[in-house]
C-alpha cells in the first residue's frame, strides 16, 4: 500500500473532493494545503496588510499559529480560532495568490505541511505537493480539467452554499489565480515528472476516486 498521497492541480479540478473521498477511504488524513495558504492571507486581511508588503513579515508568521483536524470533516483554526468557513469568502479568494506567492510565506508553510503530512499515512491536496513539498511522495496524480468546467464546479458549489455569485466573477478569478499560481518563481503550479495526469472535465468524482485508489493498491 502506498503511504504518501499527493494530488496537484488548478483551481477546480476536484481535488478536495477527491482527495477528501479518497482519504476516507483509505481511512488517510486529509490535508488541504490550501486552507493554509487561505488561512495565512486571512490574518493578512485581518491586519489589513497588502502583499508583497514584506516588512516585520517574519514576526508577523511568528505569531501564526495553525492547527487542523480531520474527523467528520476538515477543519481549520487560526490561533485557536476555528477559520474553515471564513477562509472561503471572497476577498480570500482575491488574496490568496498574492500572499502565496511571497517566497517567507511558502517557507514557513513548507514546515508546517511536512509536519502534519508525514506524521501518519496521508493524501495531500494541493499545486506544489508532488514537486516541492513531498517530492518522496508514493504516489502523485495531476488533476486537470478545462477552465470552464472548473470555474462551473466552483460557481455551483459556492451557489449551493446559497452565494449568488456571478459565473463570469468565478470564471475570471480562477483564470487570475491559474496565471498567478503557474508563472511564479516560487514552487510554481506544474505537474511532477513522476506524475500521474488526470482529466476530469468529463469523468464524475467517483470515477476519479476510483481509479487513484487502484492505483494506491497496485
Ligand atoms: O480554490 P481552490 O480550492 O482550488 O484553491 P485552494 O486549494 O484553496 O488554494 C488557494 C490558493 O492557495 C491557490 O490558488 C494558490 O495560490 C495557493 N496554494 C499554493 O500556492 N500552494 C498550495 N500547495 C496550495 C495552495
Amino acid at each position: 500500500m502506498k503511504k504518501h498521497i499527493a494530488i496537484d492541480g488548478p483551481a477546480g479540478a476536484g481535488k478536495s473532493t477527491v482527495a477528501q473521498k479518497l482519504a476516507r477511504r483509505l481511512n488517510y488524513l486529509y490535508l488541504d494545503t490550501g486552507a493554509l495558504y487561505r488561512a495565512v492571507a486571512l490574518y493578512f486581511w485581518q491586519n489589513h496588510l497588502q502583499p508583497p508588503e514584506i516588512e516585520g513579515l517574519p514576526f508577523l508568521l511568528s505569531n501564526i499559529k495553525l492547527e487542523v483536524s480531520w474527523e467528520e470533516k476538515f477543519r481549520i483554526f487560526l490561533n485557536g480560532r476555528e477559520v474553515t468557513e471564513d477562509i472561503r469568502q471572497p476577498e480570500i479568494d482575491a488574496l490568496v495568490s498574492p500572499v502565496a506567492k511571497i517566497k517567507e510565506v511558502r517557507d514557513y508553510l513548507r514546515a508546517v505541511q511536512r509536519e502534519i503530512a508525514l506524521s501518519r499515512p496521508s493524501v495531500t491536496e494541493g499545486r506544489d505537493i508532488g514537486t516541492v513539498i513531498l517530492p518522496d511522495a508514493d504516489l502523485k496524480i495531476f488533476l486537470t480539467a478545462r477552465p470552464e468546467i472548473r470555474a462551473y464546479r466552483r460557481w455551483r458549489e459556492r451557489k449551493d452554499k446559497g452565494n449568488n455569485i456571478d459565473y463570469k466573477l468565478v470564471l475570471k478569478n480562477v483564470l487570475m489565480r491559474d496565471f498567478i499560481d503557474s508563472t511564479r518563481d516560487n514552487a510554481p503550479l506544474r505537474k511532477a515528472e513522476d506524475a500521474i495526469e488526470i482529466d476530469t472535465s468529463c469523468l464524475s468524482i467517483d470515477e476519479v476516486v476510483e481509479k487513484i485508489y487502484e492505483l494506491v493498491k497496485n
